[in-house]
């Protein structure tokens, strides 16, 4: 009787400091288990006088009993618990501390909604184009081939040996022309990607590709165009000037500058000294992109542009780090909020 007194102490001691529930099956073990203590105890019985032995088994089973409602409502407390901590660490901080009051088209956008804008004016349709583009189509269709030198303008992220970031607009001119065909007049705003990175260079910058392919079209096409662009986007005053230049799918190939509108062109920091921005590459479509997109060169001539969107926000705002363009610093960006 002694021992059964003990075993329900202790036993019932033990099941408070109990903190898992691993822990609780064990000690439901050492003591309920098919040799635990209370069996063992209950296997005693033979040793005890005959009369004695009812007693004493009724005294084992109502422990065994106890013990049974004590694990089994320490079990649901430990399940509460470690639900409880379960909750405590999957805790998930859902609060925001600051929360933004305003929002506002970023100066890139309202240069590139501008532009498309005015050239849409003038006939131009706009075309997307993918950012992730083929090797063919961003240089092999542009009269480009694999080694050639040209491909050093432009360093490029290859994402397989044929797979690569767009490194200009222009593969939109293939893409549009093999598909269609004359009279072509689109313009292809969009992101591309160069491995290139300091205050007038970002290894994402933005381009506005311009292409009008048909009969008789000639450079001064081209020029009454960026005309008609330069003095919307900077004035009446601004010109336009034609350097000779290189691109593999142009011939021939024009630079073009504009009098800087920072200083009129009398020369200041923005362009360094000249007078003078450049704000984009230019040309008559080459005969050899016509013929690779199924075009008749002996019918068509086509011109092409590709402008820098955010060249010409710095000349318009006078910004002088293009990287400014993507800290998203609020007090730079609010200052184009109309
Ligand atoms: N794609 C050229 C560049 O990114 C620019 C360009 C476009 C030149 C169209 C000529 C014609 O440098």
């Amino acid at each position: 009787m002694d021992k059964i007194a003990e075993i329900k102490t202790v036993c019932l001691q033990e099941m408070q400091n109990c903190e898992s529930l691993s822990a609780l099956q064990d000690l439901k073990v050492k003591y309920l288990g098919k040799t635990g203590e209370l069996t063992g105890l209950l296997k005693s019985i033979r040793e005890l006088p005959a009369e004695e032995r009812p007693t004493f088994g009724a005294k084992v089973n109502e422990l065994r009993n106890l013990l049974e409602e004590a694990f089994t409502e320490k079990t649901k407390q430990l399940k509460a618990l470690e639900m409880q901590r379960k909750l405590q660490q999957e805790v998930v901080d859902i609060s925001l501390t600051s929360v933004p009051t305003w929002g506002a088209l970023h100066p890139v956008t309202l240069v590139e909604n501008k532009i498309s804008q005015l050239l849409t004016s003038m006939g131009f349709e706009v075309l997307a184009g993918p950012e992730i583009e083929t090797d063919y189509y961003n240089f092999q269709a542009l009269n480009i081939p694999a080694d050639h030198p040209a491909r050093d303008m432009q360093d490029t992220f290859y994402i397989t040996d044929s797979i690569l970031l767009r490194t200009q607009t222009s593969p939109m001119q293939a893409r549009l022309m093999e598909q269609k065909k004359p009279p072509i007049k689109m313009i292809c705003p969009g992101k591309v990607f160069r491995s290139d990175s300091d205050a007038s260079h970002s290894p994402v910058f933005h381009q506005i590709e311009g292409l009008v392919v048909d009969e008789n079209i000639t450079l001064c096409d081209l020029k009454g165009t960026l005309e008609y662009l330069a003095a919307n986007l900077f004035g009446k005053d601004t010109q336009v000037r034609f350097r000779p230049s290189y691109f593999p799918f142009t011939e021939p190939s024009v630079e073009v500058d504009l009098t800087c509108s920072n200083c009129g062109g009398k020369g200041c920091s923005l362009c360094k000294g000249t007078g003078w921005i450049e704000v984009l590459g230019a040309g008559m479509v080459n005969p050899v992109v016509l013929e690779n997109c199924g075009i008749d060169s002996n019918k068509y001539t086509g011109y092409a542009f590709g402008l820098g969107v955010e060249r010409i926000a710095m000349i318009k705002y006078g910004i002088p780090d293009i990287r400014l363009f993507y800290e998203n610093d609020q007090r730079f960006l609010k200052q184009f909020v109309k």
